[in-house]
């Protein structure tokens, strides 16, 4: 005699339905995509395949058709040419630069997208680094200022979320200030508050010619051992006015992302990174994996460890699935 069946919850789909747990749809997915300036260019990242670089003509059909999918948040990176690299990153806040043009443009064609972006220095630094390198060493309070002037372009190009990912001590807190002053109380802050040096970034970097130049992101990226130190750069970065937190990279950090949601009363989230979603699209392509089955069971874990909202290179290939 078995009291206890389990196998009773699962004997069909309208129960096994009924009793899931986990809910994964289109709403709680970010699209990252890739801007270059130009025309006519759609250039696949070789190791990102299905992931291009777009120029603002070819993206605005690509976004329609997204948006038509239910897609309606997108993280937009900038690929800057390298004669426009300098020490300071200052084509970050240039009023020329063509990823802030891109936004309003895009904010005009699509007032129902929103748009989030990224605060770092990697992808306008000569030196491929996310903070000010002075004398071979990331100089913390000397690219705040840069990063708040960064911040502040992109709120007035008229991005609704801005996401440091440079993790320099202090930033968010004077990017709120930033904005504040300048009247975009309302611009949100989704901070990449634990942020890994993973090894896992390799193909978005492609994407962005972006590569440190020497050296590694270790004096600022935390290192892949701790978890408790988590909790230090949650607190820190919701007291400075965080609307969201984020993990990075999610599928090896599935625990932090639990434990953040356990200790945190505001969205957590996860960015499964260009690294993971590039081995499944390798197994996929060898036929050692199925392609779909596989990047939903891995979008559903990091739902299941507490993400709120997931940045996914597989958003528009999930939401096509979904739509069928
Ligand atoms: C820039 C940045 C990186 C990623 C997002 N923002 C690269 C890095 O920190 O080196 C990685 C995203 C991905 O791999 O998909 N600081």
């Amino acid at each position: 005699m078995m009291y206890t069946r389990p196998r009773r919850n699962r004997k069909n789909a309208a129960i096994r339905a009924m009793v899931e747990e986990t809910k994964l749809g289109v709403e709680n997915l970010i699209y990252p995509m890739f801007l270059v300036d130009g025309k006519g260019i759609k250039s696949e990242v070789t190791s990102l395949p299905n992931n291009f670089r777009w120029s603002l003509d070819t993206l605005l059909p690509e976004v329609e058709a997204c948006m038509k999918l239910g897609i309606y948040t997108y993280d937009l990176f900038p690929a800057v040419d390298e004669s426009l690299k300098d020490k300071i990153a200052s084509y970050s806040y240039a009023s020329d630069n063509f990823y802030l043009e891109a936004i309003r443009t895009l904010k005009q064609e699509f007032p129902e997208m929103t748009i989030m972006s990224d605060v770092a220095m990697d992808p306008y630094s000569s030196d491929g680094h996310d903070g000010l390198v002075i004398n071979g060493e990331i100089h913390n309070d000397q690219t705040l200022p840069i990063l708040a002037k960064m911040s502040l372009a992109q709120a007035q190009a008229g991005v609704d979320i801005i996401g440091p990912s440079d993790m320099m001590d202090g930033r968010v807190g004077l990017i709120r200030e930033t904005l504040d002053d300048a009247g975009y109380e309302n611009t949100s802050i989704m901070s990449y508050s634990v942020k890994y040096a993973s090894a896992f970034y390799n193909p978005f970097r492609d994407a962005l010619d972006s590569a440190p130049k020497g050296g590694d992101k270790k004096t600022y990226q935390m290192n892949p051992a701790n978890k408790r130190e988590a909790l230090i750069e949650a607190e820190l970065d919701l007291y400075e006015g965080a609307d969201m937190l984020m993990v990075k990279p999610a599928l090896c950090y599935l625990d932090v992302i639990h434990l953040l949601k356990e200790n945190f009363n505001i969205p957590i989230t996860a960015y499964n990174v260009s690294g993971e979603c590039a081995m499944v699209y390798a197994a996929a392509q060898k036929g050692w994996l199925n392609y779909e089955p596989v990047m939903s069971e891995m979008l559903l874990s990091m739902r299941r460890a507490g993400a709120d909202a997931i940045l996914t290179y597989f958003a528009k290939d999930f939401a096509t699935m979904v739509k069928r």
